[in-house]
């Protein structure tokens, strides 16, 4: 059994790299068009396979090529895929824009990971009860969010939840059963009820959703670092200079190595160190899951730093 369990979802990425982000009503060409295996819930299992964690997946994908390509992308990494069943439905697609400057916007059709319903919770419940930590994000239903943090809260299972896409249906009941919480600077400011992120309204909001029921609290902000809050301590973290090629699934990156670092034994602190050089690395090549970096990259990448 694996200690690490992501419930999640399973896409594949339609990547275009774009001279810019489109506006509304703007028609551009891309330079080049890539298919990547993606999916937040699949890029934090092999992010954290990949730097050495046993990793189960529970999720959907379709009876079509992309869905046997996406099961394959997993099995390659060891990740034990017991849980990820069949649907009717097409594997989940997302569709990508990346700009020169590793900036990028995306949207998901989820497809299959919309079917990911509690009955295959139910038979697959013991992977998540035989695990120690359970890793959560928003691309698939909200109720089966909520049936698998019930679950583990009931079992004594850490619950790791990223809120990614966040929606205002996250419910306190959700926060308070996740041990960790993980939004980015924008999910953070949805959580907190505003809706725009400034600078000057960041600790407010940190604050703000710390109050929601949080336990430990990381804001991730992208090149500007990340921020821990346990309602006492707020500890800053910068992030790690390296040249931006593309930032799709940094985030997941780091969610993956956190777990790992935790599972480890490692502290909130050295964990996160750790996470946030497994992320600056992720930045540095195009795509999702070919870009998360192996256990050795990370390690030559703590040692050369500041050399
Ligand atoms: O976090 C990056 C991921 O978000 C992509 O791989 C895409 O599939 C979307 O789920």
């Amino acid at each position: 059994m694996a200690d690490i369990v992501v419930v999640g979802s399973l896409n594949m990425d339609m990547v275009v790299q774009v001279p810019h982000i489109p506006q509304v009503g703007e028609t551009i060409l891309a330079k080049e068009i890539h298919y990547h295996g993606g999916g937040k819930g699949a890029n934090q299992a092999i992010a954290a396979a990949r730097l050495g964690s046993s990793v189960a997946m529970i999720g959907k994908v379709g009876q079509d090529k992309n869905g046997h390509a996406l099961l394959d992308g997993l099995l390659k990494e060891n990740i034990d895929i017991t849980g990820i069943e069949f649907s009717e439905d097409m594997t989940g697609t997302a569709f990508i824009n990346v700009s020169p400057d590793g900036n990028n916007n995306i949207v998901v059709y989820p497809g299959a990971n919309n079917h990911v319903d509690i009955e295959q919770i139910r038979r697959n419940r013991e992977i998540i009860e035989n695990s120690k930590i359970c890793v959560l994000q928003m691309e698939i239903p909200y109720e089966v969010v909520k049936y698998v943090a019930t679950l583990c809260h009931e079992k004594g299972i850490k619950v790791v939840f990223n809120p990614a896409p966040a929606t205002d249906e996250i419910d306190d009941d959700l926060l308070k059963k996740s041990h960790i919480l993980i939004p980015n600077e924008t999910e953070l400011f949805i959580l907190a009820g505003e809706n725009k992120p400034s600078a000057e309204k960041l600790d407010q909001a940190i604050e703000k959703v710390y109050k929601r029921g949080v336990k430990n609290l990381i804001v991730t902000l992208g090149d500007k670092g990340s921020i821990y809050f346990d309602g006492q301590r707020k500890i800053y973290f910068e992030s790690k200079k390296v040249e931006a090629v593309d930032s799709t699934a940094a985030g997941d990156s780091f969610v993956g190595a956190l777990v790992t670092g935790l599972v480890e034994g490692k502290s909130m602190e050295e964990s996160i160190e750790f996470a946030t050089s497994a992320a600056a690395l992720t930045v540095t090549k195009l795509g999702a899951q070919r870009s998360l970096p192996t256990r050795q990259e990370v390690e030559a990448f703590i040692k050369n730093y500041n050399k």
